[in-house]
């Protein structure tokens, strides 16, 4: 069984669709082993994208991840890394097929509704950097 890092950016949790993206994922097979809502601060959105510090968008990035709450999942399942980018759609909405989470509650590159990590090695690191291991169960 596959574990991968999901999170509800602030754009959703401001919109009310924390329930309808946790049912697009409990519908497809995707189990949610872990679940909370936090607000993040400078330091620590800093420190969960530093693979992105030296990207153009960095800055406005940790801003906009720490404009509200935010909900950090872990979800598990059959190759729950790729289907959760499947369930997602592409990070620019635009670009994202139709009814996927990003093209239903998405409004911008930024505001784009969800992460989730993009490898199996990623993935282990982000659920680590959110949950202790009694929090994955
Ligand atoms: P996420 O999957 O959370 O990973 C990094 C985020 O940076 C990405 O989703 C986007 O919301 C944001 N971002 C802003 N501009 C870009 C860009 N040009 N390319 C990739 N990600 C971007």
């Amino acid at each position: 069984m596959e574990q991968t890092l999901s999170i509800i950016k602030p754009d959703a949790v401001k919109k009310g669709v924390i329930g309808k993206i946790a049912d697009r994922f409990e519908s497809n097979g995707l189990r949610i082993a872990a679940m909370k809502k936090i607000q993040l601060d400078t330091k620590t959105a800093g420190a969960f994208y530093a693979i992105h510090a030296e990207r153009p968008f960095f800055g406005e990035l940790v801003e906009f991840m720490t404009s509200g709450p935010v909900v950090v999942m872990v979800l598990e399942g059959e190759n729950a890394m790729s289907k959760n980018r499947d369930l997602m759609g592409a990070t620019n909405p635009k670009e994202a097929a139709a009814g996927t989470i990003r093209a239903d509650f998405a409004e911008s590159i930024d505001a784009n509704a969800v992460h989730g990590s993009d490898s199996l090695e990623n993935a282990a690191n982000e659920i680590q950097f959110f949950f202790s291991k009694e929090e994955v169960i």
